[in-house]
């Protein structure tokens, strides 16, 4: 494993979602065994880290975002041996693990939750209050929950507990020591079995304002930020470089750098990116003021295109409006398909091309579409349930991924699996397995396993600074600077006008997201130059 600093800067760091990565027994369902076989996907893929999303106890009502115990392994999934030994043959391949964690709230089946329900002093670490009017049946204040409906349920002895997503996860009371310390333990723990860096879910919500009434009484609290500084003593205690990633998903770019102060967290996910439409304009303002924001801080940039709680970018590029947001979301908004997988191809390239680390979300490699045909009863995800059916919630994100074969469950679990996997694979997806794109030269898997192979030997690519060089409207070039002076040049241009666009100067097209036209950069295309040669 390489053991060198400041390796987060610029790393490539892959998503995976393990209920839906791959089945190593067969119940539909992905898992750690799954996980270590499917390995070697990832080392020719060529990334540098793996960022699991949560994989404890938990009965599942968020697909394991309620979480029942921080140290353990839920059985669907395996066991903390496997998880161990997941660590260990991912550290033999070069491959650092990143785990998830939720400081904000856990399971109603957590011992503390089960504790409190029961009347014990454990009520203190949640947010528990008797509710308005003379029975007090009202909610004690009219907070809503992200997921829509209100965020109070009521207690069989009358008072009501906070929860600002489902009813399932009951919100910590962060005000409490006990539940500082018990996290503090909790990433002691995993990280002395060797986790290279925690995902921090729901990074700006954990410390409310005690009169839980309106949107600021949960987000950003100044307070927030003294987690993060501990959290960051104990990620520093221990040897090599172990990453703090925070989920902060804020408007505002000066609250979010923040969160990246040198004495927090390392880096945090771009979403502003991530929400950005298709378009020139807005991806170059975009780019602009995520490095004005980072820079004070000398934070890393981030670049992430998808993950398990957004549209697929294939999808979201294929339609009218490309931008992403979750009020935006609705059932049956028409995407072209075709389109959205040329962009796609053109925004991998810009994405691996910009300063700072990358995220490619499981299926991403494969363009993999979103999925929003999934039959309404075997939709699971509680945005869909308790949005009363108007968001199409994020089943379509979370689709077993299709390895191999010509129809489902192509490959996600082994032959003769009793059951089928826990969501339906398009039959389509027969030309998107990892076996049939791999050696098709055209194949999206290709297009990300070369992008990965030249961005890990171009010193210029990851960490580092970028230049705009000119470019006709509606199209991004830039180059980055190569940290040795004597390295030739590095550029990429994407062409988002209406038109095809001669190629800039250059000595060597190094790889291109579709056919150039002569010299020319075809429209939603992009290509990465060595600018001399
Ligand atoms: C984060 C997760 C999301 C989850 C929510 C509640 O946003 O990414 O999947 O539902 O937190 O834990
Ligand atoms: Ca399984």
């Amino acid at each position: 494993m390489s053991t060198a600093a400041n390796w987060w800067r610029g790393a490539v760091i892959y998503q995976v979602y393990p209920r839906s990565f791959a089945d190593g027994n067969g119940d539909g369902i992905g898992d750690l065994a799954g996980i270590r076989a499917r390995l070697d996907h990832l080392v020719e893929l060529g990334v540098d880290a793996v960022w699991l999303s949560p994989w404890y106890p938990s009965p599942m009502a968020d697909a394991g975002y309620d979480v029942a115990d921080f140290r353990d392994i839920d059985p669907v999934f395996g066991t903390l041996d496997e998880a161990e030994a997941l660590i260990a043959e991912a550290h033999e391949r070069g491959i650092r693990i990143i785990i998830d964690i939720v400081p904000n709230h856990c399971s109603s089946a957590h011992p503390w939750f089960e504790a409190a329900l029961a009347g014990g002093p454990e009520r203190e670490l949640f947010w528990f209050r008797p509710g308005r009017g003379p029975n007090g049946d009202q909610p004690p204040t009219d907070l809503r929950s992200i997921f829509g409906g209100s965020a109070w349920t009521r207690v069989a002895d009358g008072e009501w507990y906070l929860h600002l997503f489902a009813p399932e996860q009951p919100d910590f009371n962060w005000a409490h020591p006990r539940v500082r310390a018990e996290f503090e333990d909790i990433l002691r723990f995993w990280l002395d079995r060797g986790v290279d860096g925690i995902r921090i879910d729901s990074a700006a919500l954990p410390v409310k304002d005690p009169a839980l009434d309106g949107i600021e009484a949960y987000t950003d609290q100044d307070g927030v930020h003294d987690i993060y500084r501990s959290w960051r003593r104990v990620a520093d205690s221990y040897p090599g470089d172990r990453v703090l990633i925070g989920e902060v998903w804020l408007p505002d770019r000066e609250r979010f750098t923040n969160y990246l102060r040198a004495d927090e967290l390392h880096t945090a996910f771009n979403f502003d990116f991530l929400c950005c439409p298709w378009d020139a304009a807005a991806l170059r303002e975009c780019v602009d003021a995520t490095l004005s924001a980072h820079a004070p801080v000398g934070a890393a940039a981030t670049w992430v295109l998808s993950n398990h709680d957004v549209t697929r970018h294939v999808t979201r590029y294929g339609r009218v409006d490309s931008s992403f947001s979750f009020a935006g979301k609705r059932e049956g908004v028409a995407a072209d398909l075709q389109l959205g997988g040329v962009r796609a191809r053109a925004a991998a390239l810009l994405t691996l091309a910009l300063p700072g680390s990358a995220y490619v979300y499981q299926g991403e490699e494969l363009g993999l579409w979103e999925v929003e045909d999934i039959p309404y009863e075997l939709r699971q995800d509680p945005m869909w349930h308790r949005s009363g059916h108007t968001d199409p919630g994020r089943d379509g994100c979370r689709v077993p991924l299709p390895w191999s074969g010509m129809e489902p469950p192509f490959g996600f679990s082994p032959a003769g699996a009793a059951a089928a996997p826990w969501l339906p694979q398009p039959p389509d997806w027969k030309d998107r397995t990892v076996q049939a794109q791999s050696g098709d030269p055209y194949s999206m898997l290709e297009l990300y396993r070369k992008a990965l192979r030249i961005r890990r030997a171009e010193p210029a690519l990851g960490d580092g600074r970028m230049v705009w060089l000119p470019a006709p409207d509606g199209v991004l070039a830039f180059a980055r600077e190569p940290e040795a002076a004597r390295e030739a040049g590095f550029a990429c241009v994407l062409n988002l006008s209406a038109a095809a666009v001669p190629l800039p100067a250059h000595g060597e097209v190094l790889l291109a997201s579709g056919p150039l036209d002569g010299a020319a950069l075809p429209v939603d295309t992009a290509a990465w130059l060595r600018l001399d040669s």
